[in-house]
């Protein structure tokens, strides 16, 4: 069985080495091919646009920024896979995109016979490389069971959540909390050095309360040295609270308290910090000497 993975940015480029790994035929495709060489020089084949590579196979995984590069590269023009697989073929869109798009995406791939999964992941740069993401998947058991084996190649656990696009919204709240976190323990990480408490001294006496969110102790040491080098891109917490607030608009329900988190990184945006790790948002909240 030949599996597709299109989208080999910090995430799937680790997520399609461990398919690689446990012995999966694989052909990649990504818009900037250097990002590809690795995977190509480990066995995996190149695509030269996600048309070519949906003639080859049919599974299809995508791993992309946002709901925009997803209908670009499954719907649009003649490079676009969708159009060109194989009818009962299976695509596992793995991005974080809002449930609305994920239940769009499944009408567009069923008027083309193709089966979909939205199956976006928990867990940073470190669990796609080490296989422990959690996987929150949409769709039709038959599907999930099918798909289960492939994912288990890349994480720790899979949760059927529901019908299409019910692993888009789980996400979606899942990373409401993450980003709220980030910016409430950065408000307070700042609220204490004003005091004249040190970081670690807050780490040390937060860490093991019930407090603290317990990924902050996989941020610690990072955060301590003020090394804002990338493993989750702030550009997309930022576009993931984004969705959440547009999801939220069609369910009626209020993020007051989202928004406002959202609000800090969309400054956090607009001071060039899109680029680096979502605990930028730090920088933010800190004040100038
Ligand atoms: N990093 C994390 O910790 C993390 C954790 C969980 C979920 N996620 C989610 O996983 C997804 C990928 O995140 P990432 O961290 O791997 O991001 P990333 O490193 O920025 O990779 C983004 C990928 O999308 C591709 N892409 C973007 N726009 C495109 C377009 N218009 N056409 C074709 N390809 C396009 C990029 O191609 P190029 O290489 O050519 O730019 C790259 O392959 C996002 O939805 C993110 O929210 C990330």
């Amino acid at each position: 069985m030949k599996i597709g993975f299109i989208g080999l940015g910090i995430m799937g480029s680790r997520m399609a080495a461990n398919l690689l790994k446990k012995g999966h035929e694989l052909i990649v495709h990504n818009r900037t091919r250097e990002k590809a060489q690795p995977l190509l020089d480990q066995g995996a084949a190149w695509a030269g646009s996600p048309a070519d590579m949906a003639k080859q196979v049919n599974i299809i995984f995508t791993m992309l920024s946002k709901p925009d590069a997803v209908a670009e590269v499954a719907l649009m023009g003649k490079h676009s896979f969708l159009h060109k697989l194989p009818p009962n073929s299976l695509w596992i869109d793995c991005s974080s995109v809002n449930p609305s798009f994920s239940r769009l995406m499944f009408v567009e791939a069923k008027q083309r016979k193709v089966r979909l999964l939205d199956a976006p992941v928990a867990g940073s740069k470190g669990p796609a490389e080490q296989a422990q993401l959690l996987f929150f998947v949409g769709g039709d058991s038959g599907d999930v069971k099918e798909a289960r084996p492939l994912l288990e190649c890349m994480g720790k656990a899979v949760h059927h959540i529901g019908g299409h696009g019910m692993g888009s919204a789980m996400k979606m709240v899942n990373n409401l909390l993450l980003g709220q976190a980030m910016v409430a323990f950065s408000e307070a990480l700042v609220f204490g050095e004003s005091l004249g408490i040190t970081k670690q001294t807050m780490f040390d006496t937060l860490a093991s309360s019930p407090v603290m969110a317990p990924f902050l102790n996989f941020k610690r040491k990072k955060m301590e040295q003020n090394d804002f080098s990338v493993e989750f891109p702030l550009q997309w917490m930022h576009k993931d609270l984004h969705l959440a607030a547009e999801t939220a608009y069609e369910t009626g329900a209020a993020l007051p308290a989202a928004n406002c988190a959202k609000e800090l990184f969309t400054l956090a945006m607009r001071a060039g910090l899109g680029e680096q790790d979502f605990t930028a948002v730090y920088k933010v909240l800190k004040e100038k000497k």
